[in-house]
């Protein structure tokens, strides 16, 4: 089932997810639901809390090209353990509609979670996903990527967004 998606200023974005400590059907319908709702966006990424469930789960699939098989992950109480090296990448995120900022990364990241079964994993991750991981695990803080830009920056798509909000409601 597609779920509806929050969108900027929607203050439950802000609000930190709690552990996941039961892997049974329900988080499975969950992670089915987030999977449907990401893929029909599209986007790379999706959080629980985008979609009002305040939950220390993520999704990624970078596989973006048509061609290419599906890789998609999930990362289920992540903690990241180790950053590397510097980068900037133009992003961008679905509760953002229609917006790309450039945001400051780390350049190789180290994560560790659990897969949906509650098995622990590691990994290491460089490029697009590495990216994908910092972005998806800081809506798990409540840290969205408004929050990486200048003052300037982040006045202008603050505004962007508002605006678009305003325009919405008056259709
Ligand atoms: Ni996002």
């Amino acid at each position: 089932m597609i779920r509806p998606i929050l969108c900027y200023p929607d203050k439950r974005l802000r609000e930190p997810g709690k552990d996941v400590e039961e892997f049974d059907a329900e988080l499975h319908a969950l992670i089915d639901d987030m999977a449907e709702t990401m893929y029909a966006a599209p986007g790379v990424g999706l959080a629980a809390p985008q979609i009002g469930v305040s939950k220390r789960l993520f999704i990624i699939d970078v596989a973006t090209e048509d061609d290419e098989p599906s890789d998609l992950r999930v990362f289920i109480n992540p903690e990241i353990v180790a950053l590397e090296g510097e980068t900037t990448f133009n992003e961008g995120c679905l509760s953002f509609p229609g917006a790309r900022e450039d945001v400051d990364r780390a350049e190789r990241v180290t994560v560790r979670a659990v897969d949906k079964d509650g098995k622990p994993f590691e990994l290491q991750a460089e490029g697009l996903l590495a990216i994908a991981i910092q972005h998806e695990n800081d809506h798990l803080d409540g840290r969205l990527m408004i929050d990486h830009l200048s003052v300037l920056r982040r006045r202008l798509l603050h505004r962007a967004m508002t605006k678009r909000l305003a325009v919405d409601a008056a259709q």
